[in-house]
């Protein structure tokens, strides 16, 4: 797609079918995430992929927000990787251009998407 197009065309999906998406796209979407700018390219971001009954499930108790979606990507992000200063870190912002550029990625290939906030304690 342009690039315009994509831009224009993103939106929050939240309606999904069951339809599985292959490991092909996942990684193209994945890829796009590891080209994002992070702060000193120190990359502090984990990407979980859940596609598991079990993993979604436990989704849907944190968040009411799966809209049915078969793949979720968690998108982390490690303190003690990511840039800092002081009291600062940039882990948040390193997280948040990662997971923007695999949400454009995922619109160019045809797959819809939608940033979800959680609160989810992995460790
Ligand atoms: C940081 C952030 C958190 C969001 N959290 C949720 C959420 O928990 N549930 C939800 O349905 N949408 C969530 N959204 C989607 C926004 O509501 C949506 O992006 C916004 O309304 C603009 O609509 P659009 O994405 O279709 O352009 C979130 C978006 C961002 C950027």
């Amino acid at each position: 797609m342009e690039f315009e197009d994509v831009i224009k065309g993103r939106f929050s999906a939240r309606k999904f079918k069951d339809d599985m998406i292959s490991d092909d796209l996942i990684n193209k979407i994945l890829e796009a995430g590891n080209l994002a700018p992070t702060a000193k390219n120190n990359q502090p971001q984990k990407i979980y992929i859940v596609k598991s009954k079990e993993g979604l499930n436990k989704i849907d108790k944190a968040s009411p927000c799966r809209y049915n979606a078969p793949v979720c990507l968690i998108v982390a992000s490690d303190k003690n990787i990511a840039w800092s200063k002081e009291n600062y870190s940039t882990y948040e912002m390193d997280a948040c251009i990662v997971a923007t550029h695999m949400m454009l990625e995922a619109t160019n290939i045809g797959i819809d998407n939608i940033w979800v906030e959680s609160l989810i304690k992995i460790l």
